[in-house]
């Protein structure tokens, strides 16, 4: 079988790793049940571009129980698990383009082995395969019914093709569904965030300023688990509505010009690019630590942060480069962890299995609902349907043993009902 993986030997141990997500993912085993018996993707070709995890894996074999022939490549050179890649391949017949590691060369090769692959459906994490679609093969845009899109900023990037006049095939924005970023960008995030830094420092977060640089889903979550371990933390926004939000939650908002002098540990989660420059280097304290968490490596940024450090930069730990620059108040050292790029699924292991349960549930369904409609879709932005996000969040409860109530006939008509006042 084609496939370009570091080293099938790594299968046994990247199966183990599969197996273990799978116990925590007990509505993707819902769907993958009913797509076996009902085959929603018989004879249908499916590129997925997503961080090749444990996770991701149980979400590829959904795909391929429901009749899929189902090919995956990275969306970031740095997440991928390179004996999950191998278990795929070897154990679960998928063909797999990913190398932890890989350069960009090697990288946009593997998206364009996903191409080559002439799938119906795709789904990306960042926007990459559909865009290369668009740009470097627009005749395979009539053979796709439809995309589905993980992460905020490829739904950015999708609605800006969208607004431009550019987007020439359905997609749909899984990432804006709440049973994905009110959970998966919440609590995944903050939770692999921060399970990134210590695993990557094994710093102490008790105590710490520790500086968020985006009060989105992502930063909430962040702020929650950070203030949960004892850290000082500092919010830094854009939008005032946020700001005051992170006022109001209790957090201390200030300009990044002021938090570069007083944090300890920053990390960024803005989906926006140079939101740390030289201008906050240079403002830094001696040892602060600098990541970023946001989907692209743009956030913080690395070539100014070389330049002013010139060639007083090693390598002190796995995942932690040492830079040293001249700031105002003399020398200080300044720790970047995995080059700027996602720092939880480089230096850990990504969103717990359980949150990905709801993410990659919703993708699945959301997938069988753009071939079920195809011939209805057109070239646009799309939510998730109400009745996937509804299903998913009501077997979610039901694996985690939590009844709801339901509403009386009476309660139905007083809601529809305008007649009734103070
Ligand atoms: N994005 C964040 N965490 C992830 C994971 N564990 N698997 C796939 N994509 C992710």
């Amino acid at each position: 079988m084609n496939s370009d993986i570091k080293d099938i030997k790594l299968a046994a141990a990247g199966k183990k790793r599969i197996e273990w997500a799978e116990r925590d993912m007990p509505v993707l085993a819902v769907a993958r049940t009913r797509f076996e018996k009902e085959q929603p993707f018989r004879n249908m070709k499916m590129s997925l571009c997503l961080h090749v995890t444990a996770e991701t894996a149980n979400l590829a074999r959904t795909l391929k129980a429901g009749g899929a022939d189902v090919l995956l490549c990275a969306s970031n050179p740095l997440s991928t698990q390179d004996d999950v890649a191998a278990s795929l391949v070897h154990d679960y017949g998928i063909r797999v383009y990913a190398k932890r590691g890989e350069g960009r060369e090697e990288f946009f090769s593997h998206i364009r082995a996903a191409i080559e692959h002439h799938p119906q459906i795709t789904m990306d994490d960042g926007a990459d395969l559909i865009s290369t679609i668009h740009n470097e093969y627009p005749a395979q845009l009539k053979e796709l019914w439809g995309s589905l899109e993980e992460t905020t900023t490829g739904v950015i990037r999708l609605r800006a093709m969208e607004k431009d006049g550019a987007l020439r095939i359905p997609v749909m924005a899984v990432n804006d569904a709440k049973t994905k970023n009110l959970f998966d960008n919440r609590y995944g995030t903050g939770q692999s965030t921060l399970d990134g830094i210590i695993r990557a420092t094994d710093a102490l977060i008790a105590g710490k300023n520790f500086v968020i640089a985006g009060y989105g889903w992502c930063g909430r979550g962040l702020a929650l688990r950070a203030r949960g371990m004892s850290a000082q933390v500092i919010v830094t926004e854009v939008d005032p509505i946020k700001a005051l939000e992170a006022a109001m939650d209790g957090f201390r908002v200030m300009p990044m010009v002021e938090a570069a002098r007083i944090g300890d540990i920053f990390c960024t989660v803005t989906g926006n690019i140079n939101v740390l420059t030289k201008e906050h280097f240079r403002l830094m304290k001696d040892g602060a630590v600098v990541s970023n968490s946001g989907h692209f490596d743009v956030e913080v940024n690395v070539k100014e942060l070389a330049a002013i450090a010139g060639s007083a930069r090693k390598d002190v730990r796995g995942f932690v480069d040492e830079y040293v620059v001249a700031g105002e108040n003399g020398e200080a050292r300044i720790y970047l962890l995995a080059e700027g790029r996602l720092v939880n699924l480089a230096a850990a292991e990504g969103h717990p299995a359980s949150v990905m349960d709801m993410s990659f549930s919703t993708q699945a369904l959301a997938a069988e609902w753009v071939v079920k409609n195809r011939e209805s879709l057109s070239p646009r932005v799309y939510d998730v349907a109400p009745e996937i996000e509804i299903n998913v969040a009501s077997l979610k409860l039901q694996s985690m043993g939590l009844g709801i109530d339901t509403l009386t006939e009476e309660q139905v008509a007083y809601l529809a009902s305008w007649r009734h006042g103070t």
